[in-house]
């Protein structure tokens, strides 16, 4: 995928990197890339998985990859030690405490509120309808428990395929691209 030369990273390959959440989605992800570029990856996971462990030593050898629990990241002595002998940290994972019971309900306030400018106003009711259509809907799965299992599904945005290899295509040859890797 990289068109540039190793040699150009900002921190070269089989250098260590720590990367926060590496069980979470994005950060297994960047796990896996770090790995690919052959960097030495330590991850945090706030519990043991050595499913994690596991999958990425048999892929990536066993020296490649290791997890470190911490459960607290506001642990100030347990995070320098794992970032003792580290060349980088890419903090992946959001902390921010978001629960089944966490709702957008900034911008459910800022649709009804006349102080928000126009220009943002369909956006804001388009996003607010979201969030009460689902809060509704599971509402309704409590009320009645229905003979089904309810999913609701959140995607960031989606493209078509084409749309999707014409970005792509320009992702790869862009600038801002080029510059990312440089910084990995
Ligand atoms: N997924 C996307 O499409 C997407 C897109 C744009 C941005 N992001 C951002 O990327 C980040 C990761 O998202 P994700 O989708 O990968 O989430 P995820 O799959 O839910 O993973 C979250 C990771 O953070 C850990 N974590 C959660 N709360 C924590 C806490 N209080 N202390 C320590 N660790 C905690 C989780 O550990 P446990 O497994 O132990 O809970 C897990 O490793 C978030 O900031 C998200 O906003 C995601």
């Amino acid at each position: 995928m990289a068109s540039i030369k190793k040699e150009q990273y900002a921190i070269a390959p089989g250098s260590r990197v720590l990367v926060t959440g590496a069980n979470g989605f994005i950060g297994s992800h960047v796990v896996q890339q770090l790995l690919s570029l052959g960097y030495v990856v330590r991850g945090t996971v706030r519990s043991q998985k050595p499913w994690l462990d596991e999958l990425f030593r048999s892929k990536y050898g066993p020296n490649s990859f290791e997890s470190v629990v911490i459960p607290d990241l506001s642990n100030y002595d347990t995070l320098s030690k794992a970032m003792r002998d580290v060349s980088g940290v890419i903090h992946v994972l959001d902390a921010n405490g978001m629960t089944v019971d966490t709702w957008n309900e900034a911008t459910v306030k800022a649709a009804f509120d006349e102080g928000t400018p126009a220009d943002a106003k369909p956006f804001t009711v388009y996003v607010a309808s979201k969030t009460e259509g689902e809060r509704a809907a599971w509402k309704w799965v409590k009320n009645n428990k229905p003979p089904f299992v309810f999913n609701a599904i959140l995607p960031y945005y989606t493209v078509s395929e084409r749309m999707g290899q014409a970005l792509m295509s320009l992702y790869n040859s862009s600038r801002a691209y080029q510059w990312s890797l440089n910084k990995i």
